[in-house]
């Protein structure tokens, strides 16, 4: 959720190089920032509320600085709240990603003590409980005592402007360690990392460690020196720019053709080994939240149509009440972009204590799910810099397909019907086509509400698209199954209420166009999207007719509307909707 960089080295420009880092990381968090610098034998800081964009700092040289992008948790979005929170002496500073479960009552015995809480946040505990700590040892063991008290799952970076060290421990929340030359750097994320150093060290759960002019990493509770696994990323730093496109949510929407190829020309033999084994499990089910559980949502219905096997889907956060039937033959998929989406790691960790295998499908390289998988699929999306997900969610689609075909034993009819898709998209992404959304978004800039439906496959569309809708455009949009029409939100269509239609080429159509003849009789306006025109539309959005990938056009469609939405509605930064975060690690 939040981000969190830190630098120790040679340099004298430490807080530009954690500015830089925090610029990289904002899409985790960006309702706040902050960053604190040594400066002789304390900390001096600058904290702002908003996004960072294309701020400046100005703080003091210095060889040794933390900072943070905020997504609040405790205490609202102000100056005071944001990191990085300093002790009562200011020689000790900690940026924190996580929620300290028990800070009310470490915060109660610390003002007993004397110490002067200046924010409503539970990360102040954090300092004041080291602070204590130094009165009666070194700074290592004070951090790993106070850390050993903290409840729930917490990510801590801490500065010490008297023994010139930072040191990060976590429990829950990425950090990753990058090992420069004669400098240190530490991030919630080896993007932020990979432009000075590609040697990095993924810090496990419930370690620790101490940057300073060594490195030592430690286990937690005891504190027992490990020996640090220290790995070289095949990745290059590449800075991720605009382009010509307006935002990253635009260019990511067009960088989907070649995220879909990508997948249909290169995934040959991790995509064999998938179906390999979802064919050998008793029982898969494949876990995602958001976006990804509509990937995995449809990923059931590709499974029962293609291949005629029955794969179970779950939301990530629900799992956990539903996984008494996980035994060492079951496979469990996670489907995340970020790798890290607390509602997807935490059932993983419970399936794995069963003994379950786990395949992880992510865009991360690294991330925990990554770390936790028995074996990994990387989505290849490229980094997605806009808050919503349309390029990962699209590769996940294309995994899922061509794992069906695969496990059906007709992979290059997968293949290419994933590049007929991909085609189908480049149409989608042409100017003509586009300024057709445009004009539907303008009709619908103004209307409160849309309803969303679609059968089958297309119910997982339906799905994606109205979280689009309502992320990007902060319209609110309900999705449901074509059938589902009669039971209840039928009652809610009067005169010009917008309701879009998603009628493939498939045993669906028939069905869903009754379903929008009903929603017509009742005075609603119908937006068709499909391959095949009908009186009943109002509006009517082509598809090319892509079989079993039909859903990956229908979504294309719907990002752009959602994203064309969203600027009618006069919303500024579609790249970074309100509330949100683009890696969701506390529950
Ligand atoms: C929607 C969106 C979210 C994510 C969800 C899961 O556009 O971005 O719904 O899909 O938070 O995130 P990952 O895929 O990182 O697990």
């Amino acid at each position: 959720m939040c981000g969190i960089f830190g630098y120790v080295g040679h340099e004298s420009k430490a807080a530009e190089i954690v500015l830089e880092g925090l610029k990289l990381l904002e899409y985790r968090g960006y309702d706040s920032w902050g960053i604190a610098v040594k400066q002789g034998k304390k900390l001096v800081f600058e904290k702002h509320v908003g996004k960072i964009g294309d701020a400046k700092i100005n703080l003091p040289q210095s060889s040794l600085g933390i900072g943070h992008t905020r997504w609040a948790t405790h205490g609202g979005v102000t100056e005071k709240n944001s990191h990085p929170h300093l002790d009562c002496t200011k020689t000790i500073a900690v940026v924190h990603n996580g929620i300290v479960e028990n800070f009310q009552e470490l915060k109660t015995e610390l003002i007993k003590k004397g110490h002067k809480f200046i924010s409503e946040t539970d990360t102040e505990a954090i300092p004041h409980l080291v602070e204590e700590n130094l009165k009666r040892e070194g700074f290592s063991s004070s951090v790993r005592d106070a850390f050993n008290l903290l409840k729930g799952l917490n990510a801590v970076v801490i500065a010490n402007a008297v023994s010139k060290e930072i040191v990060a421990a976590k429990t829950g929340s990425p950090l990753v360690v990058g090992i420069g030359n004669k400098e240190l750097f530490v991030a919630s994320d080896f993007c932020a990392i990979v432009k000075h150093t590609n040697k990095v060290i993924f810090l496990e759960d419930k370690q620790m460690v101490i940057l300073g002019e060594k490195l030592k990493l430690i286990s937690l509770p005891g504190g027992v020196e490990i020996q640090p696994n220290i790995q070289t990323l095949d990745w290059k730093f590449a800075e991720t720019e605009k382009g010509k496109y307006k935002h990253f949510l635009l260019k990511e929407i067009h960088e989907q053709p070649k995220v879909i190829e990508n997948i249909a020309l290169n995934y040959t033999t991790e995509i064999n080994h998938l179906a390999k084994l979802i064919d050998q499990a008793f029982g898969t089910f494949m876990l995602g939240c958001g976006t990804a559980s509509y990937s995995a949502l449809a990923g059931t219905y590709l499974f029962s149509r293609i291949a005629k096997k029955h794969v179970n889907f779950s939301i990530g956060s629900e799992f956990n009440y539903l996984e008494d039937y996980l035994t060492e033959r079951s496979l469990v998929i996670a489907i995340s972009q970020s790798g890290e989406t607390i509602d997807v790691v935490d059932p993983v960790v419970q399936a794995k204590k069963k003994g379950s295998k786990i395949v992880a499908i992510v865009n991360m390289l690294g991330s925990t799910l990554y770390r936790q998988a028995d074996f990994k699929i990387l989505l290849g999306a490229g980094q997605e810099k806009a808050v919503i997900a349309t390029k990962s969610f699209i590769a996940m689609i294309s995994v899922l397909i061509l794992a069906a075909y695969s496990l059906a034993k007709r992979q290059i009819a997968g293949k290419s019907l994933l590049l007929k898709a991909a085609k189908n998209v480049q149409e989608i992404l042409q100017e003509e086509f586009e300024k057709s959304l445009q004009k539907v978004a303008g009709e619908l800039r103004n209307k409160e509400h849309i309803y969303i439906i679609g059968r089958g496959l297309s119910y997982a569309s339906a799905m994606e698209a109205t979280l689009k809708i309502k992320e990007t455009a902060c319209l609110h949009a309900e999705g449901f199954a074509g059938g589902e029409l009669k039971h209840g939100v039928i009652a809610l269509i009067e005169k010009g209420t917008p309701c879009i239609v998603f009628a493939p080429n498939d045993e669906t159509y028939d069905d869903i166009v009754s379903n929008a003849q009903e929603i017509k009789a009742r005075g609603g306006f119908i937006i068709g999207i499909g391959p095949k025109n009908n009186n009943v539309f109002d509006r009517f959005l082509p598809t090319s007719d892509v079989g079993d990938a039909t859903i990956i056009p229908q979504v294309v469609i719907s990002q752009l509307l959602a994203y064309y939405l969203a600027l009618k509605r006069g919303i500024k930064d579609p790249d970074k909707p309100r509330n949100l975060a683009k890696s969701v690690t506390v529950k």
